[in-house]
């Protein structure tokens, strides 16, 4: 088969992978890609937003199966194009992307099909969201209703800070038009946890559970960025979690979505708050995660070709989904000075380290080929990943992996997992 895969962060490099393991793949090609993906796939020099583009490749080459990664064409409605043209393909329509693509929509879905969320109010114009702050309880959410990079999230402690944030969000229009609309919620305190799921629009097969750390410094201190690394399993998704979710969150989503006249297929990632009166969904994304996918997929068992096709033709319930009885670390390598202004172009070596060693994967997120050899090209340069018996071990091969490579203001976090293993 010929696969086609659309992105180009970690989170594609680990599907190619995943996919490149299957003896069904022929050839994987990857739009746009990075240099990392490159040693695996062909990479296409279309953008993931150039849907008639893509499309009009998928056509040409006579590409069997094209696996969407990231959210903005997911969104945008690329399976749709897709489809439209009778390609196959892994994601949702656009009108069931809209899960991620509109928080008041889901927020919206929660309420009316009962599923635990976090208590909130949708406001359209900024006076009548400012008339709300003066009564509320503090600290209090603002959340832009449309996509925002992840930056799109505002914990505010007092009132000054949450009227601050409605201006970002609704005048100033930081985010453009995704603060057209805000979500105005109830600050939880919990545990997060992230789950991924495969759905085929009526069943849900749940991934193994995994634990991002989304501030910038050691300690969960300084900003939130796209994740600078995570492990998987999360040792606080217990049997009881898991049994309280599958009853009250993950069947319950995907039966909303089909009511509504929206069936979702694809991955559905839940982000949980473990709270005291249970879990309760933080946010849904229409995708895998990044890095979650970086610790999930090199743990599953199952040929991620035949999961996909699946959840296309609607027989995931005749799949036996099974990962390693492991553990799997990734530790970021970024630009120091991300997220907020960092250089690139520093070359990057000791790629070579990683040959051979099995349990170990170097996956790209941005960087760049140059004739120079490849130098970093983004914040988030390397998901430095590795499998072991446990956590513990997991973690140690991880942070043994960070040493190989170098670069000029290669920056990580320390504490990866650290607390857990410790606890
Ligand atoms: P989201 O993009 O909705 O997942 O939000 C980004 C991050 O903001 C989450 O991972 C949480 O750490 C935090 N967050 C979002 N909603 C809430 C909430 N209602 N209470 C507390 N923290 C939240
Ligand atoms: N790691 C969080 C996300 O992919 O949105």
């Amino acid at each position: 088969m010929k696969i086609l895969i659309i992105g180009s962060g970690g989170r594609e490099h680990a599907i190619a992978y995943a996919c490149s393991k299957s003896p069904k793949a022929d050839k994987i090609f990857c739009a746009p890609g990075n240099a990392g993906i490159a040693q695996i796939a062909e990479c296409v020099p279309i953008g993931a937003m150039e849907f008639d583009k893509l499309a009009d490749f998928a056509k040409r080459e006579g590409i069997d199966l094209t696996v969407i990664g990231m959210d903005d064409p997911l969104v945008g409605g690329i399976v749709d194009v897709f489809e439209k043209e009778g390609l196959r393909v892994f994601g949702p329509r656009k009108n069931a992307a809209i899960l991620e693509g509109s928080k008041a929509f889901s927020k919206d879905l929660m309420r009316k099909y009962n599923i635990p969320t976090a208590a909130y109010e949708t406001f359209t114009s900024p006076e009548a969201a400012c008339e709300y702050l003066e009564t509320a309880d503090y600290p209090i959410v603002l959340k832009a209703d449309g996509l925002a990079l992840g930056k799109g999230v505002l914990i505010c402690n007092t009132k000054e800070e949450a009227l601050d944030g409605v201006k970002t969000l609704m005048t100033d229009k930081q985010f453009g038009d995704a603060g057209n609309t805000i979500v105005i919620e109830e600050f939880m305190t919990g545990r997060e946890v992230s789950v991924l799921s495969f759905v085929d629009g009526n069943t849900i097969k749940i991934m193994s559970s995994a634990q991002d750390h989304k501030r910038a410094k050691d300690g969960d201190k300084g900003l939130n960025t796209g994740g600078m690394g995570n492990f998987s399993p999360s040792p606080f998704y217990t049997a009881e979690v898991d049994d309280f979710c599958k009853k009250h969150i993950y069947q319950a989503t995907v039966d909303a979505m089909k009511a509504e006249g929206r069936p979702f297929k694809g991955v559905i990632f839940f982000g949980l708050m473990l709270t005291s009166k249970g879990p309760k969904v933080l946010e849904y994304n229409a995708r895998f995660g990044d890095p979650e996918a970086q610790v999930v997929l090199p743990r599953m068992k199952n040929d991620i070709i035949d999961v996909f096709e699946a959840c296309i033709d609607g027989t995931l319930d005749k799949v036996d989904l099974q990962f390693e009885d492991n553990a799997c670390v990734c530790v970021v390598l970024a630009s120091d000075g991300y997220p907020v202004s960092y250089e690139k172009g520093k070359l990057i070596t000791g790629f070579e380290n990683f040959e051979g060693k099995d349990d170990y994967f170097c996956f790209h997120a941005g960087t760049k080929l140059t004739d120079e050899g490849i130098v970093t090209n983004g914040g988030r340069v390397l998901g430095i990943t590795a499998k072991g018996a446990t956590l513990k071990e997991a973690r140690a091969k991880a942070y043994e992996a960070t040493e190989w490579i170098q670069f000029e203001n290669k920056y990580m976090r320390h504490d990866i997992g650290k607390a857990i293993d410790e606890a």
